[in-house]
C-alpha cells in the first residue's frame, strides 16, 4: 500500500491529479483573492513598506507561490501605482497549467532570488503530508504534535521544509497566509481527529485519492515559522489588514454609496472572526525588520 503522503501528492499533482488537470479554487472553494481587489490593495501597502525598507531597488519582486488561477497576481499587477508599478516584476508560481495574465510572468519553479515580497496564499495547506494515528514516534510529532493513542494528525515537516526553502530565497519579506493551528491547542487535543479534509464544487466531501477533489489540512504555522527562522510575527488576518489600512468603514473611500457598501461587505468578509479574518499571517522580514512592516499586533489565536 502506498504511504498517505505519496497518495495525497498523486491525487493533487500526479498525471490525473486535481491541480495538474487545472482545477482552480474559483471552481471549488472561495479564497480571499476571489472576493475582490481588497487583499491585493493591502498587500500593495505592505509591498510599498518593503520597497521603502529595501531602499527602493531598481527592480522589485512580487512573487505569488501556489498562485492557482493567478487572481492575486493579476490584481497586484493591475493596481500597482505608477512609480512602484514601473519597477515591479510580478511572478506567479504554480505547478498547475500555465495561465496567461497581462504583465504576469508564470513559472513552475520558485525564482532562485526574490527582492521584494514573496507570498504563499493558501499554498502550504496544499502541500501533502504523512497522515498518522497516535501513538507515533516521528520526531516532528514529538516536537509539534504529541499524540495520545487514537489521535490523528498530519506530520507538517514537508510544509516546514517548503516554507524554509521559500524564505531562504528572499531579501525583503515573505508572507504565508493560511488556516492553521498552534502547538498549545494541538497538545490539548483540540484537533484530535486531525484536520485532513476534501472539497469539491464548494462542498466538503469524503476524501478520496483519485484526483476528483481538493485534499487539504490546516497548517502548523508555528512550526513553519521556526523552520524558516529569523525576524517574524504570526498575527491574524483581521489585525494585519487593519494595520495595512483595510477596515470596513466606507467613509473616505470616495466611492458612490452602493459601491462603498459592497466594498465594506467584502472587507468585512476578509476580516470576519471565525472565517478569513482568523487565518494566520506569518510574516518574515529578511534584511528588513518586521517592525518596519507592521506595528505590534496581538499574537494569532486561531
Ligand atoms: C489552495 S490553492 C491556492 C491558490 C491561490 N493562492 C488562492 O489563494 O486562491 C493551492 C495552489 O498551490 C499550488 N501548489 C502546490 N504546491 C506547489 C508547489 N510546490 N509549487 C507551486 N505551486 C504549488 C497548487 O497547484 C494550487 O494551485
Amino acid at each position: 500500500m502506498r504511504d498517505s503522503e505519496t497518495a495525497w501528492r498523486g491525487a493533487l499533482y500526479g498525471p490525473e491529479g486535481f491541480f495538474s488537470r487545472g482545477a482552480v479554487p474559483a471552481d471549488h472553494f472561495r479564497t480571499a483573492p476571489l472576493i475582490g481587489p481588497e487583499l491585493a490593495e493591502a498587500l500593495l501597502v505592505l509591498l510599498d513598506r518593503v520597497d521603502f525598507a529595501l531602499g527602493r531597488p531598481a527592480r522589485l519582486d512580487f512573487v505569488d507561490v501556489g498562485a492557482g488561477g493567478g487572481e492575486l497576481s493579476a490584481a497586484v499587477r493591475a493596481l500597482a501605482p505608477g512609480p512602484l508599478g514601473r519597477r515591479l516584476r510580478v511572478t506567479a508560481v504554480d505547478i498547475g497549467p500555465e495561465r496567461s495574465l497581462p504583465g504576469v510572468r508564470w513559472t513552475r519553479e520558485l525564482p532562485s532570488r526574490v527582492e521584494g515580497l514573496l507570498i504563499g496564499h493558501e499554498w502550504l495547506d496544499a502541500i501533502p503530508c504523512p497522515l498518522v494515528t497516535g501513538p507515533h514516534d516521528d520526531p516532528w510529532l514529538a516536537r509539534w504534535w504529541p499524540l495520545e493513542p487514537g489521535w490523528r494528525a498530519e506530520v507538517g515537516a514537508p510544509r516546514d521544509a517548503a516554507w524554509a526553502d521559500a524564505v531562504s530565497r528572499v531579501r525583503g519579506a515573505a508572507l504565508a497566509v493560511d488556516y492553521g493551528h498552534l502547538r498549545a491547542d494541538r497538545v490539548a487535543g483540540r484537533y484530535r481527529s486531525g484536520t485532513f479534509a476534501a472539497y469539491r464544487d464548494g462542498r466538503q466531501v469524503t476524501p478520496v485519492f483519485d484526483g476528483s477533489c481538493d485534499l487539504t489540512a490546516h497548517v502548523a504555522l508555528d512550526a513553519c515559522a521556526e523552520a524558516a527562522g529569523g525576524d517574524r510575527v504570526l498575527v491574524s488576518q483581521r489585525d494585519a489588514l487593519a494595520a495595512l489600512g483595510l477596515t470596513a468603514t466606507a467613509e473616505g473611500t470616495g466611492l458612490a454609496w452602493l459601491e462603498s457598501a459592497a466594498r465594506a461587505s467584502r472587507v468585512a468578509e476578509l476580516r470576519a472572526v471565525g472565517g478569513l479574518g482568523s487565518f494566520g499571517w506569518l510574516l518574515h522580514g529578511v534584511g528588513v525588520p518586521v517592525s518596519e512592516l507592521l506595528p505590534p499586533l496581538p499574537a494569532w489565536q486561531p
